[in-house]
């Protein structure tokens, strides 16, 4: 387990740092709203890479305090535990931890964290550890879409709220298994890279799918957005084969190598994460084909790496996943903890990059 505690700040000042940084992502959060559907080539623009709200699901009811059944906290006094999901070798996980951290210190409150790495099992026992050490508002980056039952059990328990992020529940129920679901739209993002794609490649060609892990909504999500929009709008393109490199570099590069071996006739590559995308790209090189130009490249996530890729004519698009989830996510309880209702889901917006704006951009990349 990875324990860390922020340093305990005088509460005047801890108030005062918390007011600040909830009205910074309150600001945030109107821009958002002035933008509901995220459209344009580049909605988020102005945000400095932190997250803005695309829409609050007003379709289910909300949640308040009392129909959680919580009890009232001062979150400037209180212990927040952060369970992720994936270690921390891809740049999209140290991003959404760091951002927790940060959002925590900058809030005052005590921080425990700890990381799963990839192992549902420990993932609850992670959740149960940091109950019993006090935690009094869970943040989970769940690694699965169903199977944390146990873990949500012990915390409604405890009367101990979870704002879930990045991943979401399946089969959980919002404002009863868990408070509200935060994070990105996924089929979007297929959809997105579905027509990035058929941009870079004039809609034709031959598609190989690299997919994320299996067991989770973002997986299955990117997959049918991407499919959907080709069937509907670039018919040309023919997907010829897709394999899971579970969102990892090294598993990217080698399904990659035997993928291009079967298929020798492959042309375009979609990786539904960038480090696998990396992966693939050293795999079309050692394949002796250029990437970027034999092969079109296109994968979703926005890291510092893969957008130099971008630049450097590697990759050919990215779309973005934002994983700051930490302002959003102490936002989001601080209006629990005040009265307010919350919604069951809130989706973010997520910018694109291509070579139009790699450069820049690259500086908002994480
Ligand atoms: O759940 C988000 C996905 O998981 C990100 O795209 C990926 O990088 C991570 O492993």
């Amino acid at each position: 387990m990875n324990a860390d505690r922020s340093t305990p700040v005088s509460g005047r000042a801890r108030g005062l740092r918390m007011g600040t940084a909830l009205a910074a992502a309150t600001l945030l959060t109107l821009t958002g709203c002035a933008n509901p559907e995220g459209g344009g080539a580049d909605p988020g623009a102005g945000s400095g890479g932190q997250q803005v709200t695309r829409t609050q699901d007003a379709g289910g009811p909300g949640c308040t305090l009392q129909q959680y059944g919580a009890d009232k906290l001062d979150l400037t006094k209180a212990v927040v535990g952060f369970s992720q999901s994936e270690k921390e070798a891809n740049p999209f996980r140290i991003a959404e931890t760091a951002s927790i951290t940060a959002e925590a210190k900058k809030v005052g409150a005590r921080l425990i964290t700890t990381n799963a790495n990839s192992d549902l099992g420990k993932q609850i026992s992670d959740i149960q550890s940091m109950l019993a050490q006090g935690a009094q508002l869970l943040i989970v980056a769940p690694l699965n879409s169903e199977g944390l039952e146990p873990a949500l059990r012990a915390a409604r328990e405890k009367k101990v709220p979870v704002i879930t992020v990045d991943r979401k529940l399946s089969s959980a129920a919002a404002c009863k298994d868990y408070l509200t679901f935060i994070g990105s739209d996924f089929v979007d993002q297929g959809k997105r890279a579905g027509e990035a794609m058929a941009k870079a490649t004039g809609g034709t060609g031959k598609v190989a799918i690299l997919l994320g892990s299996s067991g989770n909504n973002v997986t299955t999500d990117r997959t049918s957005g991407f499919k959907d929009y080709l069937k509907a709008s670039a018919p040309g393109l023919q997907i010829v084969a897709e394999q899971t490199g579970d969102f990892a570099r090294e598993k990217g590069q080698q399904v990659t190598e035997q993928l291009l071996q079967a298929n020798p006739g492959i042309t375009a590559i979609y990786a539904q994460n960038d480090e696998m995308a990396l992966g693939a790209v050293t795999a079309v090189r050692s394949a002796g084909k250029k990437p970027g130009t034999d092969i079109k490249i296109v994968s979703v996530d926005g890291t510092r790496n893969a957008v130099e890729g971008i630049i450097a004519g590697d990759l050919n698009a990215v779309i973005e996943s934002n994983p700051r989830f930490g302002p959003l996510a102490f936002q989001t309880a601080q209006k629990f903890y005040a009265g307010e209702s919350i919604a069951p889901t809130v989706i973010i917006q997520d910018k694109s990059y291509d070579s139009t704006n790699a450069k820049a951009e690259v500086a908002n990349a994480y």
